[in-house]
């Protein structure tokens, strides 16, 4: 099969940077990208690549060589289905907010909506590939919607999930470590499969192109994050105990890390875990575990989120009992409100809990983030319903110099392990702070030896 022709529903975190790459490598295919969501494909056409709405290194330069070559961004859902051989589905699958698995389960009406639209409009045979991360099984689901609505073409479901992480997103695009794809072991399954390995072999090496069923794809996707925030809430358990026995938990992951058995990532204690990924997945592990009535695999798994929260916790009850049990009127700055460095993605950040613990404690907020714009910080608050609209923005507010959400500040608060918060004029920020100045580092970048030197009460996750 020779593809020419690919598009992608659902322009966002996945979608974007995936496909833009796809464009960039296969120069004999035409990519689009569309969304529902005008003012997004509206931010992806702008003339100024600078204002696309995801921010990733590398990103926009890729964006500015491609678009209008063989990458095109609109809203024109149907056209765009209608002459493609192979549909990516990248849309979002949040945890239900609502009725029966409210909490856990992953909330799939927007992949149904897009089976039923494909389904509408396919004239001939194409290829859907699942590339958001979906329960085991979805890919059952859409196979049924399309084959009993649809007008007799025949379509072949792949899941192919996307290991990317946000901040690195084009390198992991470019040098995968693997890349994963099932389908049916049909003969019509094996040769969609095919097509799609030639669409990577552009630029993957093969032995890195993995194929499997359906199932196994799917379910390794969610097993990868689940191992992956396994280890984060491992460290984040043991960063505790260090602190109580005088041990230091960067020295520790160091000693284990070198373990190759245990190996070196994902070892670093933090104010906990955000992103779109490992919470939904792990919520969503935990209840088909329990669907099928595998209670000890579903409590087993559920504890790295109950660990994980009490790490967030833990990290606003330390700002309170330190400051004297009181931060009532007193600023705290935040630095940082992204989920990690090197975007401009603040889904599920720890800095959107702690703060809004602290704001039940009546304190200010002060939030500096370089990619994060006051409208993002004020609407994930809202978000949480914990009160109205007017409070919220009466308790945060946000800054565009650091040094000014930092001036007056009882304590500081790192959030984010921005590489420039370990850049700052430090000493300048202790003579505009109030006195004791405390520094609360949840991502252990500054070094205790200085600022301590400096002045500063400080304070890190594990030591
Ligand atoms: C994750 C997976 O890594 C990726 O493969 C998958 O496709 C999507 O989910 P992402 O959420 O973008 O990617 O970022 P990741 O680098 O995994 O970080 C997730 C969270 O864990 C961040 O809040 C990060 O700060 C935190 N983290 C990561 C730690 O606290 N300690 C670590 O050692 C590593
Ligand atoms: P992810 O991190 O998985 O990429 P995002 O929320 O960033 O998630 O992006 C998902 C995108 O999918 C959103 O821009 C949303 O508007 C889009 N979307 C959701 N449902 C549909 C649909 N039926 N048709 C087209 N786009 C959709």
């Amino acid at each position: 099969m020779n593809i020419t022709k690919i598009c992608c529903i659902g322009a966002g975190y996945v979608g974007g940077p995936t496909m833009a790459i796809i464009a960039q490598k296969c120069p004999q295919i035409e990519v689009t990208v569309v969304d529902l969501n005008e003012e997004r494909i509206a931010a992806w056409n702008d003339e100024d690549v600078d204002n696309i709405p995801i921010y990733e290194p590398g990103l926009s330069e890729i964006v500015k060589e491609v678009r209008g070559r063989n990458l095109f961004f609109s809203t024109n859902v149907e056209k765009a289905i209608d002459e493609t051989q192979i549909i990516f589905i990248s849309v979002n699958t949040p945890t239900k907010t609502y009725g029966k698995g409210k909490g856990m389960a992953a909330d799939l009406k927007f992949i149904e909506l897009c089976a039923r639209q494909i389904a509408k409009i396919a004239k001939d045979d194409k290829i859907v590939v699942e590339k958001s991360t979906l329960p085991v099984r979805t890919a059952e689901a859409i196979k049924s919607i399309l084959d009993n609505t649809g007008n007799g073409v025949q379509f072949q479901i792949l899941s192919n999930p996307e290991f990317l992480a946000e901040g690195t997103a084009v390198q992991d695009l470019l040098n995968p470590d693997r890349i994963l794809i099932g389908g049916d072991t049909t003969e019509e399954g094996q040769k969609a499969i095919q097509a799609l390995v030639d669409v990577y072999a552009n630029w993957v090496p093969t032995d890195k192109i993995l194929t499997t069923n359906v199932w196994s794809s799917e379910l390794s996707k969610l097993t990868a994050n689940a191992f992956l925030a396994q280890r984060i809430s491992s460290v984040n358990a043991m960063s505790e105990l260090c602190e109580k026995t005088g041990a230091d938990v960067n020295e520790v992951a160091k000693a284990i890390g070198m373990d190759s058995r245990i190996g070196a990532k994902f070892l670093k204690a933090s104010v906990g875990f955000g992103g779109s990924c490992f919470q939904k997945d792990i919520l969503n592990l935990v209840y088909i575990a329990k669907s099928y009535g595998l209670h000890e695999v579903a409590d087993y798994w559920e504890q790295v989120i109950i660990m994980n929260d009490y790490q967030k916790r833990r990290f606003s009850n330390k700002i309170v009992q330190t400051l004297y049990n009181t931060v009532a009127d007193k600023k705290i700055a935040f630095l940082g409100w992204a989920f990690k460095k090197d975007t401009n993605d603040t889904r599920e950040s720890a800095a959107i809990y702690v703060a809004d613990d602290l704001i039940n404690e009546q304190a200010q907020i002060a939030v500096y983030d370089p990619k994060v714009s006051a409208k993002k910080v004020l609407a994930d608050l809202d978000y949480l319903e914990t009160r109205t609209t007017e409070k919220n923005n009466a308790c945060v507010t946000s800054f565009v110099d650091p040094y000014e959400a930092c001036a007056n500040a009882h304590a500081v608060a790192v959030l984010t392990e921005w590489d420039e918060f370990v850049q700052y004029n430090w000493q300048k920020i202790y003579h505009s702070m109030q006195k004791p100045a405390f520094v609360f580092d949840g991502r252990n970048i500054l070094d205790r030896a200085k600022m301590e030197e400096i002045g500063f009460v400080y304070q890190a996750i594990g030591s």
